[in-house]
């Protein structure tokens, strides 16, 4: 991998690097072999030290997770054994309202707004200062460029001032870990549905960082339909579009509108397209109508947005199950799993086909530090993790942020051509980058 420079003895590298004041990694990690990272600027996503940190230690440690990919600011302070000390959001409700969705220069604007506050407030709640933490994990992509520059710099000046490493986290990974910081009984390997407003992604589990993609979104995530149909209805995007038409959705009648819903005719390209509905009423009009009108579109969306996730997770489930027949749990995360409506109707999905339904609670769901935090944990202890930013690091530096960084390697039958054509400026996924990187340990 890029950067990667050979491998130095603990001892060639306290001494090639002195100014740093490792005590905290030498604490935690007996290393003997590590694989070193020069280009500061850039997060390794490597093996860098090849013995794992022993449960007791991991246990001990204090990790800040800072999360700027999207719209919400949020900083989040957890301990090795998994224990939430501190989480702090700052959502950007006003602006959603103003503009209808996220505007990248204005999302920028408030994430530098409230960074610092944010993760002083996340210290502060956890009652410690930066002294005592461990590392810093923060979020370098998939995401908006401009908005995940904010929080790598926060994380990097703090990583900087107080001598820790950082660990660069993939956010939909985050979204995925979460679930075994709240059930500490899934293990790998294990099915997967991440919702959110930027994916719908299916994927198989394999092992920490190794993820097999099922299916991805094409064109609209269902996050973003959501919001759009909220949109259209004239309602309240202060909470985002989700929350506003779950509500009104329970006054609805899920079967008063046809939708025409056209993911059948893509079904060969499995489970990648979203469905793109046609509704019968013409949805530039919807907002003027009476308020048990608008509750029956919001509520017959609904269903068939969440029928359309059903039908593709039962068959994801199905190819999962053949390559990983051990698999018992699948997990439902990312902002729209939040919803009620949506963890019931999978809910069922899991059962009819004998796994158990892992979905962390709704504020887990949304974005959050604490799924940053919690991955960081989980490669620190497996020895992924940069050194301390040097002193020195200029204030103009090029940072590695991954606006387009797929989680794994997609899996052959769920290939398409609309996909493999959106390829451009992609960076490699996050599973090949540590599969590569564990080949040059051996
Ligand atoms: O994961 P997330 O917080 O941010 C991204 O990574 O995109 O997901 C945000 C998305 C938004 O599109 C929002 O409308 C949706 O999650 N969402 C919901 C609910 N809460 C948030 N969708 C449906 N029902 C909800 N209760
Ligand atoms: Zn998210």
């Amino acid at each position: 991998m890029a950067g990667v420079t050979g491998t130095l003895t603990n001892t060639a590298l306290l001494h090639s690097f002195k100014q740093f004041t490792l005590s905290k990694l030498r604490q935690l990690h007996q290393h003997r072999k590590l694989h070193f990272h020069l280009n500061f600027a850039n997060f390794s996503t490597t093996q860098f030290n090849s013995h794992k940190t022993h449960s007791a230690n991991v246990d001990n440690l204090i990790v800040l997770g800072i999360e700027t990919s999207c719209d919400d600011t949020a900083a989040a302070v957890v301990r090795g054994n998994g224990e939430i000390l501190s989480q702090v959001v700052s959502t950007q409700a006003d602006l959603l309202v103003q503009y209808g969705g996220v505007a990248p220069k204005m999302a920028e604007e408030a994430h530098s707004r409230a960074i610092d506050w944010v993760t002083q407030s996340a210290l502060d709640k956890a009652n410690l200062t930066a002294k005592d933490l461990s590392a810093v994990a923060v979020t370098i992509g998939p995401g908006l460029s401009l908005c995940l520059r904010v929080g790598v710099c926060k994380g990097r000046e703090i990583a900087r001032s107080f001598q820790l490493p950082i660990i660069g986290v993939h956010h939909m990974e985050a979204h995925t870990l979460v679930a075994r910081l709240t059930d500490r009984n899934l293990q790998f390997p294990f099915m997967a549905l991440l919702i959110s407003g930027g994916h719908n992604l299916l994927i198989l589990a394999h092992d920490l960082g190794h993820y097999i993609q099922l299916g991805t979104t094409i064109d609209d995530a269902i996050g973003e339909a959501y919001d759009k149909t909220a949109k259209w209805l004239g309602l309240d995007m202060r909470r985002s579009g989700g929350p506003a038409i779950e509500d009104l959705a329970r006054e609805g009648d899920p079967d008063s509108i046809r939708f025409k819903v056209r993911f059948f005719d893509f079904l060969k390209h499995f489970p990648s397209h979203f469905c793109t509905i046609d509704a019968e009423i013409p949805l530039s009009l919807a907002s003027s109508l009476d308020r048990r009108s608008r509750a029956d579109i919001a509520a017959s969306f609904q269903r068939v947005a969440v029928l359309h996730l059903e039908e593709r997770c039962e068959g994801a489930i199905e190819w999962a199950l053949k390559m990983e027949p051990s698999i018992k749990y699948f997990v439902v995360s990312g902002g729209v799993a939040s919803n009620q409506y949506v963890r019931a109707r999978l809910d069922q999905i899991a059962k009819n086909i004998g796994l158990q339904l892992v979905c962390p609670p709704p504020s887990l769901c949304t974005d959050n530090g604490v799924m940053v935090a919690w991955t960081g944990i989980e490669h620190f202890q497996m020895g992924r993790f940069d050194p301390p930013p040097p002193a020195d690091e200029p204030e103009d530096t090029v940072y590695d942020l991954r606006p387009r960084w797929p989680l794994g390697e997609e899996y052959a039958e769920g290939k398409s051509e609309a996909r493999s054509m959106r390829k451009a400026r992609m960076h490699p996924s996050l599973t090949s980058l540590i599969q590569g990187s564990a080949k040059q340990l051996l």
